[in-house]
C-alpha cells in the first residue's frame, strides 16, 4: 500500500450517499435467494458480478430493483445493513447517512415495518459495537407518482423517530423535481432534513430546478452543475454540498474515465464536494476505493483528502457539536500521520 492509500484508509470520514439496497453483495443476494426461495436470473455470485455491466443509470436500476426481490424478512434487512456498517466501520467511516427505498419493498408486499425494523436494529447495534453513528434518509422513487410518494410518506410518519431525512432517487430523466414539490413541502413542515439526486443523468438546469423547487440542503451527484458557471458560484457562495460518487459515475458512463471526472475541478472552485460509494456492491468499491481511484486518476494530494473528509462531516446533518468532535478526530489523525 503506498502512503496515500494508507492515509485514505485510516482517515475518519462520513458517508452521505449510500443506498442500503445497493450494498447487497452478490454472495448475500444468492444466500438470501436460497433462504427465501426466491429464484434469481444468476446461478451464483460470480455470474452476477459479471452481469453488472451498465450503459447508463436505467440499465443499472433495472438490475438493482430486480435484486431487491430477495429481501423479504426483518432479518434480511438486518443482515444487509449490518454487513454494510461492518464494512464501513472497517474503512474508518465514523458516520453514515443511509438511504433506503421503501417503495421498492412495499410494492412487492413487504410491510414498511419489516424494512425499517430490520435496518434500525442493525443501526442501533453498530452504534454500540462498531462506534459508527448513523442517520436514515427515506428516498422517494421519482419514477412513481407523487401520490404514491405521499402515501409512503404518510406511512413513514409513524416511524418518524427513526428517520432523519427525506431524499429523492431513481430515474432522473422524465421525472423533474417539481413533480415532488408538495411532498417536499410536507417534509420540511415535518422538520425532516432533505436531499435529492440531481445532475447525474440530468443537466445543470435540473440541479438549479431542484434547489428552487424542493429547497433541499444537499444535492446527490450534481456533477453536471459545471455546465453553468452561475450555478457553481451559487453552490460555492451558499456552500451547498454535493455528494459525489466517482466509481458510480464511471460505471454509469456519466464520465468516460476517472481521469475525466470533474470532482477535483469542482473542489478547486470551492464547491463543498464529498466522496461516497452510492451502490458499492454494483460499482466496484466502497468509500475508500472511491477516494483512492479518484486520488490516483486526478492526482489528489493529502490536503485534498483532508478537505474531502472534513467536507463529509461539514455536509452531514449532524449537530454542530458532533461535527466538531469528528473534525477534531481528523485533525488528530492528520497531525499524527505527518510526524
Ligand atoms: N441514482 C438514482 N437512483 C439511484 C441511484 C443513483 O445513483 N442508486 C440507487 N438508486
Ligand atoms: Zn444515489
Amino acid at each position: 500500500m503506498n502512503s496515500l492509500a494508507g492515509f485514505i484508509a485510516g482517515i475518519p470520514k462520513a458517508e452521505l450517499h449510500l443506498h442500503i439496497e445497493g450494498t447487497l453483495e452478490p454472495e448475500l443476494m444468492i444466500t438470501l435467494g436460497k433462504r427465501n426461495g426466491v429464484s434469481l436470473p444468476f446461478p451464483d455470485a460470480e455470474t452476477a458480478r459479471k452481469a453488472y455491466q451498465f450503459n447508463d443509470l436505467q440499465s443499472f436500476l433495472d438490475i438493482y430493483y430486480q435484486a431487491t426481490a430477495v429481501l423479504i424478512t426483518e432479518e434480511d434487512f438486518y443482515d444487509l445493513t449490518i454487513a454494510y456498517l461492518t464494512k464501513a466501520a472497517s474503512q474508518h467511516v465514523r458516520h453514515a447517512e443511509i438511504f433506503f427505498d421503501p417503495q421498492s419493498h412495499t410494492n412487492r408486499g413487504i410491510a414498511f415495518e419489516t424494512v425499517i425494523r430490520g435496518i434500525e436494529r442493525a443501526v442501533v447495534e453498530a452504534n454500540s459495537s462498531l462506534h459508527i453513528s448513523t442517520k436514515l434518509i427515506m428516498c422517494i422513487l421519482r419514477h412513481l407518482s407523487e401520490k404514491e410518494g405521499l402515501e409512503i410518506f404518510e406511512k413513514a410518519l409513524a416511524w418518524k423517530q427513526w428517520i432523519a431525512g427525506i431524499g429523492l432517487d431513481s430515474s432522473e430523466r422524465g421525472n423533474p423535481p417539481e413533480k415532488f414539490s408538495t411532498l417536499f413541502k410536507k417534509a420540511h413542515h415535518e422538520g425532516f432534513f432533505t436531499v435529492a439526486h440531481a445532475g447525474e443523468e440530468g443537466s445543470a438546469a435540473s440541479v438549479r430546478k431542484t434547489l428552487e423547487t424542493l429547497h433541499v440542503t444537499r444535492i446527490d451527484h450534481g456533477v453536471h452543475c459545471m455546465e453553468d458557471e452561475e450555478l457553481v458560484a451559487e453552490l460555492v457562495q451558499k456552500q451547498i454540498p454535493l455528494t459525489v460518487c466517482p466509481l458510480s459515475n464511471v460505471r454509469l458512463k456519466v464520465f468516460e474515465t476517472m481521469k475525466q471526472h470533474n470532482l477535483k475541478a469542482m473542489l478547486q472552485k470551492g464547491v463543498c464536494i464529498t466522496i461516497n460509494s452510492d451502490d458499492p456492491a454494483y460499482f466496484g468499491g466502497y468509500v475508500n476505493e472511491n477516494y483512492l481511484e479518484a486520488a490516483n486518476a486526478l492526482q489528489l494530494d493529502r490536503n485534498d483528502i483532508i478537505q474531502l473528509a472534513q467536507n463529509s462531516f461539514i455536509a452531514s446533518s449532524l449537530s454542530t457539536v458532533h461535527k466538531q468532535l469528528y473534525l477534531h478526530e481528523i485533525e488528530r489523525y492528520s497531525g499524527n500521520q505527518s510526524n
